[in-house]
């Protein structure tokens, strides 16, 4: 398969530009800030996607030692490092003029909401997006001094990072906090994963296509599986992860969203309203997790990690088995799995068909019929490619069957030119207002609500080897078929 041709060079519609605003980057000195938040701000202005006229308010706690006059060249060396082009100068200087720091902490905000007032004022700008890049403990009380000091207006747009609580009770004190402050039309709750390409790729492939939509569901699907295994360690991240785990970190987050993509009936239309009621209707499908069917991982090696507890019962993989129950799925199961220090890295989906009437083909072909199992992989890993093997005839005099493939890939199809990486993609849509690819406070107190019988009652840790795919019973949950990753 390959596409009609590449992309002619982009022209962007109006539609495309936000209206003017100002940016508030709550914990701008920090790891997401550094790594996606600057260098995508860079990357939408290169790419002539930020509003015509904007300002960047960058804010962390003084004791970050950071101040106005050292802001600009700290964002630089942060471009240098992070970004995914050449600083340009053309770039650079209109951006550098838009950056500024003042020092706040939730007791301390007075000196920020004048510079933010400050701002609106210089470049007119009526809409405002504060984004909280801090540690989920901070939100709450950030939130509230964020209203305390009128830095939200009716006009301001909030966007929070997972984890989104830590249980079902947590997430409802969080909205409760959030919607003292927020409407709900204010609240963007991001997934990263939702503004990659080849996620949204799997709505194209299932809604624009005749040949795909009729084939997903319980009466051609034997099994689903979402699989995104992380060579990586937890290195440098202890405190983080010793706090929130595989489960909570991957899955009520990434994996669930993923599944909500993978398994939503068509949307009426493809915008907010009708995309995020089709997946929270998926979520309220979900039957509760059964903890028998769920595997915990812990890599060997993990406790000695600089900053994890010597007896530290953290699950750094996890294996689950779950339930859609509702019509289109009923008795299919969806097999998630994720862990750190795994054999490769890989964000795969896998549709396993039924198997079809091809005993006629038994005598002669026994041995590939057993090893070829009928599947539809969606490898969304960036760029992405789509692989359907599948078995043909071989030529010759003789029935004789053998595997073949049909393969999409990104990268040797389509012209790179319109690319954003997730989370500029993310941070465009909010900018223009578009809350599609997020999530609304009822949809994530549901998956809280599936993940409950799991976080009350978890099952044993199971060690690893780094660098395998887990434990064996990882393997067992899937019995009688096998995952399409690692099985070779
Ligand atoms: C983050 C998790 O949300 O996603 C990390 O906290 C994980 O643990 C990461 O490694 C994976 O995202 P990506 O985009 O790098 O595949």
């Amino acid at each position: 398969m390959t596409a009609a041709g590449p992309a002619a060079s982009p022209k962007l519609p109006v539609a495309l530009t936000p209206d003017p605003t100002v940016l508030v980057l709550f914990g701008v000195t920090g790891d997401l800030a550094r790594r996606k938040l600057l260098p995508g701000l860079y990357h939408l202005a290169a790419a002539g996607l930020m509003p015509k006229r904007y300002q960047i308010v960058g804010t962390a706690p003084a004791e970050s030692g950071m101040d106005q006059e050292s802001f600009a060249a700290y964002v630089q060396d942060v471009l240098a490092h992070f970004g995914r082009r050449e600083l340009s100068n053309r770039v650079w200087q209109p951006f550098s003029r838009r950056l500024r720091f003042v020092p706040s902490q939730p007791e301390k905000m007075q000196d920020l909401a004048q510079a933010v007032t400050e701002a609106s004022a210089e470049i007119k700008a009526a809409n405002r997006l504060i984004y909280l890049a801090v540690p989920p403990d901070a939100f709450s009380p950030m939130i509230k001094a964020i209203g305390k000091a009128k830095i939200a207006t009716a006009a301001s747009r909030l966007v929070i990072e997972k984890p989104f609580g830590h249980d079902l009770a947590s997430a409802r004190a969080l909205n409760r906090a959030l919607h003292r402050v927020f409407s709900e039309a204010q609240i963007y709750r991001i997934d990263h994963f939702l503004g990659k390409e080849a996620v949204q790729n799997i709505l194209a492939i299932r809604f624009a296509n005749g040949l795909f939509e009729a084939a997903w569901n319980r009466e051609h699907v034997a099994y689903v599986q979402i699989d995104i295994p992380e060579t990586l360690t937890i290195e440098g991240r202890a405190g983080f992860y010793e706090a929130t785990g595989a489960f909570r970190d991957m899955v009520v987050t990434h994996l669930f969203q993923l599944l909500g993509f993978v398994a939503m009936e068509p949307p009426d239309h493809f915008d907010a309203l009708s995309l995020q009621s089709t997946k929270r209707r998926v979520f309220l499908a979900m039957r509760p997790l059964d903890p028998a069917r769920v595997v915990y991982g812990q890599y060997r090696g993990y406790r000695k990690e600089p900053g994890v507890a010597k007896d530290s019962t953290v699950e750094t993989l996890v294996a689950l088995e779950a339930w859609i129950d509702n019509p289109r799925w009923r008795g299919v199961p969806f097999y998630l799995r994720t862990g750190k220090a795994m054999a490769r890295s890989a964000l795969t989906v896998t549709l396993g068909f039924r198997d079809p009437p091809r005993h006629m083909f038994d005598r002669v072909a026994q041995q590939k019929l057993g090893e070829s199992p009928n599947e539809l992989v969606l490898e969304l890993a960036d760029p992405g490619q789509v692989h359907i093997p599948f078995l043909a005839k071989e030529p010759g005099p003789t029935m004789t069957l053998a595997e073949a493939a049909l393969n999409f890939s990104y990268a040797d199809s389509f012209q790179a030119a319109n690319e954003l990486e997730a989370y500029e993609r993310l941070l465009h849509d909010i900018m223009l207002g578009d809350q599609t690819l997020f999530n609304g406070a009822s949809a994530i107190e549901r998956l809280w609500q599936v993940a409950a019988p799991v976080q009350a009652n978890p099952p044993a840790l199971l060690p690893y080897a780094q660098g395998s795919w887990g434990p064996k019973s990882v393997q067992q949950l899937v019995e009688p078929h096998r995952w399409h990753l690692g099985d070779d």
